[in-house]
């Protein structure tokens, strides 16, 4: 499924104050109070009781938690309070325009009124994609991708970069995010390769639990979001890295690689787990009971809510019905239909009318996600909290983000031990990627696929180096030129950004441009260093021969000083990498363990100074 909204205009300013007066006139408020007093004269609330409020629910209103709705593609609707629905996300393509924290805590304002004027007045939890920061807003503070995350094998930093995208989502009114992503991604060929911590799965489990924590704060706190481990079960192990493939092997093998990491997330009490879209031998894990209701929910305990993925229900086999009837007895609660959100609701309702989905299971679908709902405040604190506003890209979080960069690189040659380079020498920085926010965020930033440019604000490569050195003696072109007046030569090359299917290859490698900067740079008889931003290790060996060193810093986010941190010994590398690192595509997949192991960079090497 694609989240295609291209064809639904831009959220103005008008259809804001439309929106909002109609709410007052539903809501029988005098037009004239601002959203914020709005929030005030909602703000004490107190949770209702949980089991007395399903007690009164219709089953319609019931239907209505379970269904979760992408604001843009209902904007022009009022089915968020007709159908009385439990949830609303924003896919990573809808976006307000301009993208400014200010336009999504209207935006969700004004939803969530439309929410609260219902009957029951169950406030709405709104669910997006803050996969590294809450990096679809501009001027978020961007953090390394997971797969960096996982070479700094520290699990206290993961927690903190939690906090911090909480608070910053918080900034934005929005108190869940589909995060962090648990995949083990054991073909580099997938395009969601970056989204995991790493190909074992110790560095699921080790990373799970304490970015849980960290999204979720302390409980009974109000400065957590809702978290959501992704995606459940064996999205990394699908053959030949195809996204969205199939996942061949056994029960025991399933378990071992990709159940740790969920039973972390489930001790640290994480409040919802996302379904994959693949396939396990060939069936479809959202109508897997098996494993989501008796292993998921059974064995492991898990008492928070399970979410489809986007518009995976129709992806199911068989009719509009026996599709949903097979995910919801299957133990999915809460079901992601940004598009056919009418026929699942129509076809649920006839489904329980028919007997064909039990009532004791929309009630514990219902109960599980108002628990959540619960657990989040959403009735005492149901509007976003002014307090946060000063939260989103704060310099304490760019530090943080700057600390994990440093910490997330990985050495992998340091010939003569030409790094760290001396802060008195002329560099040379060649490579369009060097000065390129978007290249080094990646996907998920701002936009589902990412893209090239200055796609939000932070320190790139080139200015993080610039800033290291003072004074003028660093300069840059996009080719080698002025190799002669300078002592090192820094080439950025890496990958374009991409998200989900679309970074699915066949052939991983760099681009014939930055193999020729790299052969043109090696001969300049400089000294040369390569670093590799990068979602993925990729085959390059013939090409980093003749280098002296090379540094792959992944995708590293906004903070680039930290990667002239590692370059000039501000920081010694520490970096372990959390992938066996391929000599050629013939090798790949690759994973530490197999029988015949021979990667160039196994499995957890990287070197210091
Ligand atoms: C992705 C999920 C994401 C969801 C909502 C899907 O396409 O697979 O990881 O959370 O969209 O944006």
């Amino acid at each position: 499924m694609t989240h295609s909204t291209t064809v639904y205009p831009s959220c103005s300013p008008c259809v804001f104050l439309l929106a909002f007066f109609a709410v007052l006139g539903c809501v029988g408020m005098q037009p004239g109070r601002s959203p914020g007093q709005l929030a005030a004269s909602r703000a004490s609330v107190p949770t209702p009781d949980i089991e007395e409020l399903i007690g009164q629910m219709t089953v319609d209103e019931k239907i209505g938690q379970m269904t979760q709705i992408d604001w843009k593609l209902a904007k022009n609707t009022d089915d968020v309070r007709k159908l009385a629905v439990g949830s609303v996300l924003n896919g990573a393509s809808s976006l307000v325009e301009p993208n400014t924290p200010q336009n999504w805590v209207k935006l969700v304002t004004s939803i969530q009124t439309r929410a609260l004027s219902t009957r029951l007045g169950i406030p709405i939890v709104w669910g997006a994609d803050a996969v590294h920061g809450n990096a679809l807003v501009r001027g978020a503070t961007v953090f390394p991708h997971n797969i960096g995350m996982g070479c700094t094998r520290n699990p206290e930093l993961a927690e903190k970069v939690g906090r911090a995208a909480a608070l910053e989502m918080l900034a934005t009114g929005i108190p869940w995010t589909f995060a962090p992503c648990i995949a083990v991604p054991r073909d580099e060929r997938w395009g969601r390769t970056y989204e995991g911590f790493g190909e074992t799965p110790e560095l699921a489990e080790m990373m799970a639990g304490a970015m849980v924590k960290g999204l979720q704060g302390e409980p009974g706190q109000s400065d957590g979001v809702l978290a959501c481990a992704k995606h459940f079960l064996g999205d990394g192990g699908t053959s030949q890295g195809k996204d969205q493939g199939d996942t061949i092997c056994s029960e025991s093998e399933l378990r071992a690689i990709h159940l740790p990491g969920y039973a972390a997330a489930v001790k640290a009490g994480v409040g919802s787990i996302m379904v994959s879209f693949s396939r396990w031998n060939g069936a479809p894990m959202h109508a897997n009971k098996h494993l989501i209701t008796d292993v998921l929910k059974g064995e492991l305990h898990f008492e928070g809510f399970v979410v489809s993925d986007w518009e995976a229900i129709a992806t199911l086999p068989g009719s509009n019905d026996s599709r949903i009837e097979a995910a919801i007895n299957a133990g999915v609660d809460m079901a992601m239909v940004p598009l056919s959100y009418p026929s699942f609701v129509s076809g649920l309702r006839s489904l329980v009318k028919k007997g064909r989905v039990p009532m004791a299971r929309i009630d514990d679908a219902v109960r599980r996600i108002l628990k959540q709902k619960a657990r989040l405040k959403l009735w005492e604190h149901p509007f976003p909290d002014a307090a946060f506003a000063g939260q989103l890209g704060s310099p304490e979080h760019r530090a943080l983000a700057r600390e994990a960069v440093r910490q997330s690189a990985v050495l992998l040659k340091n010939q003569d031990a030409v790094l760290p380079l001396p802060k008195n020498g002329r560099i040379l920085v060649v490579g369009s990627k060097a000065d390129d926010m978007g290249i080094q965020c990646g996907g998920w930033t701002v936009g589902w696929f990412g893209r090239r440019g200055n796609v939000t604000p932070g320190t790139t490569i080139l200015r993080a180096i610039e800033n290291a050195i003072p004074g003028g003696k660093v300069s840059f072109a996009p080719g080698v030129r002025g190799a002669d007046a300078a002592d090192a030569i820094v080439v950025v090359v890496g990958e374009e950004p991409y998200a989900e299917g679309t970074g699915d290859r066949k052939e991983l490698g760099l681009s014939r441009d930055d193999i020729s900067l790299i052969t043109a740079a090696k001969a300049s008889g400089k000294k040369v260093v390569v670093v590799l931003v990068t979602g993925r290790p990729l085959p390059v060996e013939p090409v980093i021969d003749g280098v002296h060193a090379v540094l792959v810093v992944w995708l590293p986010g906004s903070e680039g000083d930290g990667v002239a941190d590692v370059l000039f010994g501000d920081y010694q590398p520490t970096g372990k990498l959390s992938h066996s690192w391929p000599r050629s595509m013939a090798q790949i997949p690759i994973n530490q363990g197999d029988a015949s192991y021979a990667p160039l960079f196994p499995y957890g090497f990287g070197l210091s100074y």
